[in-house]
């Protein structure tokens, strides 16, 4: 009896400690410690809000937030003498230089909310108290408990890629896509912007770049290799200088610096089809194959109109490296970033093995091999950029034929490449496609998904594999460890045609990516990332103009399970989002029954059942079928 009574009130006070506001208070990335103090502070209209001059942005944003929540506030200067019982938030820039670069401290107590930040700091200061921020009020006003929040980040590098250059994207996304990325604390836009498929950044002095290299004759049509078609549809676009510059000006007031890329050696089909002359071959036709899925001409160079890997990349001539330093000098005038992304990736050395030139090229500057002709090139860039006060990010591609000195090596197929970087004393910035990075990858195998890259349940990433990645290799030594500066998840866009489906493909994996990035190790945290905090930023897209993924209810199992009885015991993903479900082999829609309670499932010996369900959020998006199997001996179950 005692034990049954002790059980009881074990269950009464987990469940109250469960109801009680999260640990965390609803921010992605979990910060560094958050300590509760007793009371609340009530925040009403007519709230002071003191700013120095260089904390002026983010108190007016401050003041936007607080009018869409119904509260009035007014700015005012930093000086500005308070009484103990007037209501302020106090903005501060870390005066006395005490916080980490990027950190911030959140102070609730008595009549003051103090948000205090180093560079970004306030600015990341800001985020997290617009996400802790109560959804309601209690008694026309909002009540907020006392808190001291201590957070910096662990990674000074936390990068998000897109590519453009597959498909276009127009500036409204591209300012979307910064916006989710400051929200999220992360600070590199990596902007793909060259590719086989399209040229997308004006070039003053080669305008033929765009006019030839930003457009397409056709795209082909379900995934690559396809079944030999293109739509042969003209697809175009690129980004004026002043639009990139509006860009870079866009992300640097959210602190995000924008990282160009510009590919070399390899896919470069699309500057070549505009010079030709940069080609090993000027004269070869870029559709060789008889078969090549290609129904207009075929003659001379071309954009590539399929995804992939290409032969024709840019012969290593003067003319070719008077030709990127001039490309380069227009790149330098339109980003600060001291880093520029030279490619460096899948460049495939047969056209250098068929060229005579290439050949002597080798000979003479005592080169072993092609690899090593690689190097020289990227040699010669990193040279180049290194003398103009920037330095060079290069795809682990790199490694092969010998590191350029100052390079920073992206390691992207798996971890090995950024291993043997910072064994090799160079900075590393870890995106293994291996480890759920890629996020041009499916998030379930159901049949559900739209076409994506990858088949065969290949390529394949569900937000708790990019939440499980640790991006520092336990086989480096504390040393060697020093030198991975961060992560990064790219989005790659062959499958990519519109924004909605880019928006579905980051959501939610990207606020995984925001944690592993900045939250310690040892705040990891998944349950509380996945049943507590996940479902509650998702509520909130959901009432954007946003699409997401949504993921399957909490609870329900993703392998057969044997047995006779169960009880599933199901958690919606999404905070107001419903469940529905069916036991007969249907697939769920709104009008099947809805989860209202833990489900019994009673199994008769010798047969199965198959719950199926899904989830429909508020407004209107949908989850996948998923399918949990409950097996008592069937027969057709292995
Ligand atoms: C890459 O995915 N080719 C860097």
């Amino acid at each position: 009896m005692r034990k049954l009574l002790f059980s009881f009130l074990a269950t009464i006070l987990i469940s109250k400690a469960s109801a009680q506001t999260d640990v965390n208070m609803g921010i992605i990335p979990a910060p560094v410690s958050i300590t509760k103090t007793a009371g609340n502070f009530t925040l009403g209209n007519n709230v002071l809000i003191l700013a120095t001059p260089s904390g002026q942005a983010v108190a007016s944003t401050l003041k936007q937030f607080l009018a869409t929540k119904g509260v009035t506030a007014k700015l005012v200067s930093a000086k500005t003498p308070l009484t103990a019982n007037q209501k302020a938030i106090v903005l501060r820039n870390d005066a006395d230089q005490k916080l980490p670069n990027e950190g911030y401290q959140i102070s609730i107590k008595a009549n003051r909310i103090i948000l205090d930040g180093r560079n970004a700091g306030l600015f990341y200061a800001l985020q997290s108290f617009m996400q802790m921020f109560p959804a309601s009020k209690t008694n026309a006003a909002y009540s907020i408990p006392n808190v001291e929040i201590n957070d910096y980040p662990r990674f000074s590098y936390r990068g998000l890629h897109l590519d453009v250059g597959r498909h276009f994207f127009p500036l409204s996304f591209i300012k979307k896509y910064l916006d989710v990325m400051a929200a999220y604390k992360l600070n590199n836009f990596h902007w793909h912007l060259t590719e086989d498929q399209g040229w997308r950044l004006e070039i003053k002095k080669y305008p033929k770049l765009t006019e030839v290299g930003g457009s397409r004759n056709g795209t082909i049509i379900g995934n690559y290799p396809g079944s030999g078609g293109t739509d042969n549809e003209v697809y175009k676009g690129y980004y004026t200088q002043e639009e990139a510059k509006e860009i870079v000006a866009y992300a640097a007031a959210r602190y995000i610096n924008v990282i160009p890329e510009i590919e070399l050696p390899g896919h470069s089909s699309a500057a070549i089809a505009a010079y030709p002359e940069l080609s090993c071959f000027p004269d070869r036709d870029t559709y060789v194959a008889a078969n090549a899925p290609w129904s207009g001409s075929r003659t001379g160079k071309q954009v590539q109109q399929t995804w992939g890997v290409f032969d024709d990349i840019f012969v290593p001539s003067e003319n070719t490296f008077n030709f990127l330093q001039n490309v380069l000098d227009e790149v330098l005038a339109i980003f600060p970033s001291k880093y520029i992304h030279i490619g460096g990736d899948e460049a495939p050395k047969k056209y250098w093995k068929e060229s005579a030139f290439c050949q002597q090229l080798i000979k003479e500057k005592g080169l072993k091999d092609e690899h090593e002709l690689q190097s020289y090139f990227i040699q010669r860039i990193e040279k180049y950029l290194n003398g103009k006060g920037r330095s060079i990010i290069g795809w682990d591609e790199i490694l092969e034929g010998g590191l350029a000195p100052n390079a920073t090596v992206m390691s992207w197929r798996g971890e090995k490449g950024g291993i043997e970087a910072a064994q090799q004393n160079h900075d590393v910035l870890m995106t293994p496609s291996t480890n759920g990075l890629y996020f041009d990858h499916k998030q379930s195998i159901a049949e559900d998904e739209p076409l994506t890259i990858g088949r065969n349940g290949k390529g394949f990433a569900h937000y708790s594999k990019v939440y499980n990645y640790d991006p520092v290799p336990a086989v480096l030594t504390d040393e060697q460890k020093k030198y991975i500066k961060g992560v990064q998840a790219n989005l790659w866009t062959e499958y990519i045609e519109t924004p909605s489906k880019a928006e579905y493909m980051i959501f939610p994996r990207v606020y995984a990516l925001a944690e592993i990035a900045w939250t310690p190790l040892e705040k990891k945290d998944f349950k509380n990332f996945s049943e507590e905090r996940l479902p509650l930023h998702l509520a909130k897209l959901d009432q954007t103009a946003t699409n997401f993924w949504v993921p399957v209810p909490f609870g329900q199992p993703d392998a057969t399970v044997n047995g006779e009885n169960y009880v599933v015991d199901l958690k919606v993903p999404v905070n107001g989002a419903k469940i529905y479900y069916t036991l007969d082999g249907y697939r769920p829609s709104e009008n099947a029954a809805e989860y209202t309670a833990p489900i019994k499932i009673n199994v008769p010996a010798g047969q199965k059942k198959v719950l199926k369900t899904i989830v429909i959020t508020p407004s209107g998006k949908r989850s996948i079928v998923s399918q949990s199997i409950f097996n008592n001996g069937a027969a057709d179950v292995k």
